[in-house]
């Protein structure tokens, strides 16, 4: 299922597991959403999760980056880049017509962004998380 937390995202870094949490948290309300066969028009409350979703998306990055150059992590221009691909990919969605074929679309949308957000973190958060370990800084 879509943006189901695993007990492997942990990364041992508080404040970054309770953010990335939170990120999944409402990753799935956009996905429960996203799922509800009804005959009402749910498009408003998706592009207001979605909304949401970036907002929060972004503070989360901002927040990860200042750690990452507060500890000059050796790779925080990788970081930054697919950061920044991936707030460009939620703007552009959240500027689509995604009113057609609704519940198709949201569901494609939140399978992309799970996906992206799940292997982010086990590839890319988790070599900063080790990088700091190795270099003593605790939290
Ligand atoms: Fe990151
Ligand atoms: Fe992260």
């Amino acid at each position: 299922m879509a943006f189901e937390w695993k007990d492997r995202y942990n990364l041992g870094i508080p404040e970054i597991d309770k953010q990335h949490q939170k990120l999944f948290e409402i990753g799935a309300r956009v996905y429960d959403l996203a799922m509800i066969n009804d005959d009402y028009d749910h498009y408003d409350e998706i592009m207001e999760l979605l909304q949401e979703l970036l907002n929060y998306t972004e503070y989360h990055f901002r927040y990860e980056e200042e750690l990452m150059s507060k500890y000059q992590y050796s790779d925080i221009g990788q970081q930054k880049d697919d950061h920044n691909f991936y707030v460009q990919k939620i703007k552009s969605i959240s500027s689509r017509d995604i009113d057609s074929e609704q519940q198709k679309t949201t569901l494609e949308i939140v399978d992309f962004l799970s996906q992206w957000i799940s292997s982010h973190i086990t590839f890319s958060d988790r070599k900063y998380a080790m990088e700091f370990k190795a270099k003593g800084i605790t939290f």
